[in-house]
């Protein structure tokens, strides 16, 4: 038996600190003139220095349990995707229902860098179809801030942080969406377009200080190219293959890190302009979160509302895309 996958609540928080193009070129040698042509980005958030993806996943979390009515011993499973996590040890996910009240549910982060919404859309499904009683909270946080290098102008004025909550269950009274279809793929010969350092993979003696491989690295205009063909490309394949076309799509909601790169991806599936979803000039790419962030916008915004039909999809760091179909 195919088992549902619904939204059931989504809960946001992003940090106070608003970062504009105007306190970044204090930093960094840029302008606002080329951040605002190049990306559309205008500000971004940034985590206060006792803040972290767990304090900002936590804050997420209890905003969506509170919305749904759930208490978190009701929860099954919390999942967090991240590529920024408090710690490589434990997971965020731990240290989340740790503080969450929520101390013996399964609990385990993900990466799939920008496209963990998506990947762990997936992932719920799929735990949701061989569990039905499954109650799984979902985050997506990110504290991209702290792995920038405030020397690399080509990456530091992308990224921004936030973090979002989503409860997945397979039964709900009044869903917020259902997940219809979802599609996750990847080219990870080109994993090192985008790499974040300071995993286990050298010797980093006690003492010796961090390197610019710490730092989030990218070959800005190699992934460009990558994300506008990827994005395009497995949006049309899961049309396709759920026998629906563009036309019956009421809101496209893309990964939020370049304006152009929404545009470009917009214009190669040939979706008004008016149908597509945009908060990148406020948040920047906030990665795992971004899409999140822009449907939770969208709802509270109202240009999502029930009976909407909405394409999702997403591209990052491994390479990773996917593309989802929601129905509101
Ligand atoms: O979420 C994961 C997916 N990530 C993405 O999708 C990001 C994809 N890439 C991009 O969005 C764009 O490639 C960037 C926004 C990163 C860069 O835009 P670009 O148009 O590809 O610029 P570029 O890297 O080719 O650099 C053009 C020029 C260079 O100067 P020269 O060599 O032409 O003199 C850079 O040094 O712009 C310069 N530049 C800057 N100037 C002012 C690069 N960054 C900056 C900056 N301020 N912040």
């Amino acid at each position: 038996m195919n088992h549902a996958c619904l939204l059931t609540a989504l809960g946001v928080y992003t940090p106070e600190h608003r970062l504009t193009n105007a306190e970044l070129c204090t930093m960094v040698d840029t302008s606002d003139e080329w951040i605002t042509s190049r990306t559309g980005i205008c500000s971004r958030r940034r985590l206060a220095p006792e803040e972290s993806t767990a304090t900002m996943g936590l804050a997420a979390a209890k905003r969506a349990l509170q919305s749904s009515g759930i208490q978190p011993q009701d929860l099954s499973h919390i999942i967090v995707a991240t590529c920024t996590p408090d710690k490589l040890c434990p997971s965020t996910a731990c240290i989340i229902a740790g503080s969450l009240g929520a101390p013996s549910c399964m609990a385990f982060d993900i990466n799939a860098a920008c496209s963990g919404y998506l990947y762990g859309v997936s992932l719920c499904r799929s735990i949701l179809a061989g569990q039905p009683d499954a109650t799984i909270l979902f985050i997506a946080a990110e504290a991209m801030t702290r792995r920038m290098n405030w020397n690399d102008r080509s990456t530091c004025v992308l990224f921004g942080d936030g973090a979002t909550a989503s409860i997945f269950s397979a039964t709900a009274e009044q869903p917020l969406a259902q997940v219809r279809d979802v599609l996750c793929d990847a080219d990870c010969s080109l994993h090192s377009l985008i790499t974040i350092g300071g995993g286990a993979e050298k010797e980093l003696p006690a003492g010796q200080s961090i390197e610019d491989d710490f730092f989030l690295q990218m070959q800005g205009r190699e992934v460009f190219k990558h994300a506008v063909r990827r994005m395009a490309e497995a949006c049309k394949t899961l049309l396709e293959r759920n026998g629906l076309t563009i036309h019956d799509i009421d809101l496209l909601v893309p990964h939020q890190a370049n304006m152009r790169i929404i545009d470009a991806v917009g214009s190669r599936l040939g979706i008004a302009s008016s149908k597509v979803f945009a908060n990148v000039e406020q948040y920047g790419n906030t990665s795992a979160a971004s899409v999140p962030l822009a449907l939770a916008e969208a709802l509270q915004t109202q240009v999502l509302s029930h009976g909407k039909r909405v394409l999702c999809v997403s591209f990052g760091a491994g390479l990773t895309w996917s593309a989802l179909l929601l129905d509101f």
